[in-house]
């Protein structure tokens, strides 16, 4: 069974009008997906906890959270708390984590799902041997820090890894991700080159029709699944 979901990311939308812009996607999209940045690990900053906690609050979808920042062994166990308001996947970088295997646990056993996210100058074997503890696996596919960058085709040799080691360790619950650039134009390739997940910010968002788009994506992703 193909299964393809779409995660708006709702970083180059309307900030003043979250909760609405979340909604005119809320029939078509899987989850939102909402970057928190920190100013450290990018050069950008996004939401507070507290901010986040209202922003998951107020959102119609469930929220697929990807933590850009820091000290990710102790940010991630915390976000994985707003389980109750709405969160139901935490994602944490590789590269900003000490202790991967023990924050993946702490992060499950709040209830929600976890990620593992890999930077583009990450090689994608960090994160072979915790295939079968994660629950999705995030490769970027721009440089974190901001919307509207072009999609990187040289990560989807990650990608095609990842789908591979997945598919051999038969770990079927491990979602594949992919992150930055993924338009009308790109998501072809992606998928085709075993993602099933896709965030796409300002293809989206830039759109008079946001929820067509997403629709337009999810058809684009289906007949591109190999
Ligand atoms: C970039 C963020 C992305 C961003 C994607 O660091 O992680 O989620 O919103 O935006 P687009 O789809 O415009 O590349
Ligand atoms: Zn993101």
């Amino acid at each position: 069974m193909m299964t393809v979901r779409i995660c708006p990311s709702v970083l180059n939308a309307d900030q003043n009008n979250l909760a609405q812009e979340i909604e005119r996607v809320k029939e078509v999209a899987d989850f939102i997906h909402l970057d928190i940045m920190d100013d450290k690990f990018v050069p950008n900053f996004t939401y507070s906890f507290e901010q986040t906690r209202k922003i998951v609050k107020q959102s119609l979808l469930p929220i697929d959270l990807h933590l850009m920042v820091n000290e990710a062994d102790y940010w991630g166990p915390q976000y994985a708390t707003l389980k109750s308001n709405g969160v139901f996947s935490v994602t944490v970088h590789f590269e900003a984590t000490k202790d991967l295997s023990q924050t993946i646990s702490l992060i499950k056993a709040e209830g929600v799902r976890c990620g593992v996210a890999i930077k583009p100058a990450t090689p994608v074997a960090v994160v072979k041997e915790i295939l079968d503890k994660v629950d999705m696996v995030l490769v970027m596919t721009v440089e974190p820090g901001f919307g509207g960058q072009s999609f990187m085709s040289e990560m989807m040799s990650k990608v095609q890894t990842l789908r591979s080691w997945i598919d051999d360790k038969d770990v079927a619950h491990t979602w594949l991700q992919v992150d930055g650039g993924i338009a009308l134009a790109t998501i072809d390739e992606a998928s085709a080159s075993g993602a099933d997940t896709f965030v796409a910010g300002s293809a989206v968002y830039k759109s008079e029709n946001p929820a067509g788009i997403v629709e337009e994506l999810r058809k684009r992703a289906l007949a591109s699944r190999r």
